[in-house]
């Protein structure tokens, strides 16, 4: 890939994670062809290359690799905790989505393909959460592209919403909060990314990813009080009561009732990766409470 700049397609361009990984590319100096949902005047800075792509719909890939050296994709349905952004599960986004992106890529010769999956997902394909992303990993791992799947354990901006609660009152957690986890600053896990699209390697190959300091989900909830500077209040949730939440939301809106239980099952299991980020969980809550001048 020498003599011009690497062309890389990033998928989910206007996600949390999709523009840091957009915006390290362009200070890596690459061309890169920003792909989102809804064209939105946030996401002109993305690139000069923003094409607009309804990635269930049929056809919707047909020529978007052309000319593109790398394929990274963090396009996936939402998981923020909140029943209004969409209803389908994750089995009938991200798997269909990075399925016909990979089939495209595949036609159009990209020679790498770095895909964000999560840590556990293979061994937890009982959720759907999970399996929407696995399903993407074994086409990766059969693909004759040079494939990459990142394994992140939960990002920093994720856990913001435990200090929006603990705004409003008592921030719930599941089973006892002992489990331990190391979250990721999701700058870090763009950085990584990126290195690995632009380092040449054609093996297949998966990398996991966490921060820096390991907390327990308890501890978690009292860091984000005391970026409030704020007595800590728990309401320890039985894991019980949760997935059996989940499986009656499930019925009304499918992916929250699968985020519930995939957050039930995050909460009371280890989610640990190895701690390949740097950045600190206290800084960002501490930048999440300072009032925005
Ligand atoms: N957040 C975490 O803690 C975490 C941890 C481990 C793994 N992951 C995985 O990492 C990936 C990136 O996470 P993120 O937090 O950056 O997610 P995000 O902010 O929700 O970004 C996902 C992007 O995918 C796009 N998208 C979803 N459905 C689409 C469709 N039908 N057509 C076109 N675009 C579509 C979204 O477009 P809109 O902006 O228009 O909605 C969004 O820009 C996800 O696959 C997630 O499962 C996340």
């Amino acid at each position: 890939m020498s003599g011009r700049p690497t062309r890389v397609l990033v998928a989910g361009a206007g996600g949390t994670l999709g523009r840091l990984m957009a915006a390290e590319l362009q200070r890596r100096v690459c061309e890169v062809r920003a792909i989102v949902r809804k064209k939105r005047s946030a996401n002109e800075r993305l690139s000069d290359d923003v094409r607009e792509v309804q990635a269930l719909a049929p056809g919707a890939w047909r020529g978007v690799c052309d000319d593109v050296d790398v394929v990274l994709s963090s396009l996936g349905a939402s998981v923020a905790p909140t029943p209004f952004v969409g209803w389908r599960p994750y089995t009938r986004v991200d798997a269909p989505a990075n399925l016909a992106l990979l089939e495209e890529a595949t036609r159009a010769r990209v020679r790498r393909f770095v895909y964000v999956s999560l840590i556990g997902g293979d061994t937890s394909r009982h959720l759907d959460y999970s399996e929407g992303h696995e399903r993407v990993v074994d086409a990766l791992r059969a693909s004759s592209l040079s494939a990459k799947v990142l394994r992140p354990t939960g990002f920093f901006a994720a856990m913001t919403a435990i200090v929006d609660f603990a705004r409003r009152g008592p921030v719930p957690v599941i089973g006892d909060g002992h489990w331990p986890t190391n979250p990721v600053d999701e700058r870090d896990l763009a950085e990584l990314a990126v290195a690995e699209a632009l380092t040449e390697d054609p093996s297949y190959r998966e990398t996991d990813i966490g921060g820096p300091e390991t907390f327990t989900r308890r501890e978690i909830a009292e860091l984000a009080f005391a970026a409030l500077g704020r007595r800590p209040r728990l309401l320890h949730v039985p894991a019980a009561v949760m997935r059996a939440s989940g499986h009656a939301l499930r019925v009304a809106n499918p992916r929250a009732g699968h985020f519930v239980l995939f957050a039930t099952h995050i909460m009371t299991h280890d989610c640990l990766a190895t701690p390949r980020g740097e950045r600190r969980l206290c800084d960002a809550f501490a930048e999440y409470v300072r009032p925005k001048t």
